[in-house]
């Protein structure tokens, strides 16, 4: 049974559960976040994701990216304002090797793992999660052997083994060749679109080009976040600059 989570400050009304609360994968309602320097980095953020799929944000370095991603993930509690999922979320960085812990895949995946379960369903699950992130019989490879893409895709492979279906990417092909970088993409997109039990991504990115992959995209800026559009109306407002927005 999924839990619900609801996550509020202490002093904000909880929200009502309205019909569309109950069947929004996440809901971000009057989020503000300021750093105890006085900096504020998100200023009454609203975001629904409505539904499973491949979610981008884009922003300018310093624009609360990161830290709205650490608030979905529970690592900062709001100040004021909501957040509310039935997903357990599970964060993945740009840089795999600050994820990846132990020295084979297989040995990995097990890390995360609910611990109370039986070796073979371990190891069929182990397999299933390899197999879905296109590492198919890599349970031995050790992970110094794997190239970039292959390790991002194992930190996500490992972020679905702790039984996440919120996954939040930060950036996760910043560090990436254009053949990895793809193969990642490829792979999120297509757990995001399979017919059974889609997944739920929020991905931040840089590279324009992979807005065009997006189920929605929303810019955040000023400590805001931007109404969803198509990725491809965002990439064309971004490429031809602030006037144009
Ligand atoms: N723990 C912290 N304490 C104070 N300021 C912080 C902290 N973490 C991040 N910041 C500030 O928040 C801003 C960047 O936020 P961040 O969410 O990382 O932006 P982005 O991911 O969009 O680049 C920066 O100005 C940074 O200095
Ligand atoms: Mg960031």
């Amino acid at each position: 049974m999924r839990r619900l989570r609801r996550r509020a400050a202490a002093s904000a009304p909880a929200s009502p559960l309205t019909p569309e609360t109950a069947t929004a994968e996440l809901r971000i309602t009057g989020l503000s976040h300021r750093w105890a320097n006085g900096q504020t980095i998100l200023d009454d953020c609203n975001l629904v994701i409505p539904k499973p799929g491949l979610w981008m944000l884009v922003g300018c370095n310093g624009s609360g990216k990161s830290t709205l991603f650490r608030l979905i993930a529970g690592l900062i509690e709001p100040q004021s304002g909501s957040i509310s999922t039935d997903h357990q979320s599970a964060l993945v960085f740009q840089n795999p090797d600050h994820q990846l812990l132990l020295p084979s895949c297989s040995s990995d995946l097990l890390l995360g793992m609910d611990q109370g379960l039986g070796n073979s369903e371990r190891r069929e699950r182990v397999r299933l999660r390899l197999e879905e992130l296109g590492l198919a019989g890599l349970e031995r490879r050790p992970i110094h052997a794997l190239s970039g893409g292959q390790k991002q895709r194992l930190a996500i492979a490992g972020a679905l083994a702790s039984e996440a279906s919120l996954l939040l990417l930060d950036e996760p092909t910043a560090l990436l060749d254009p053949d990895s970088q793809s193969s990642v993409l490829a792979a999120v997109q297509e757990l995001c679109r399979r017919p059974e039990a889609p997944l739920t991504a929020l991905w931040i990115t840089h590279r324009l080009e992979e807005l065009t992959c997006a189920d929605g995209a929303a810019e955040m800026s000023a400590g805001r976040i931007g109404p969803w559009m198509s990725g491809t109306e965002l990439q064309r407002r971004l490429q031809h600059g602030s006037s144009d927005r």
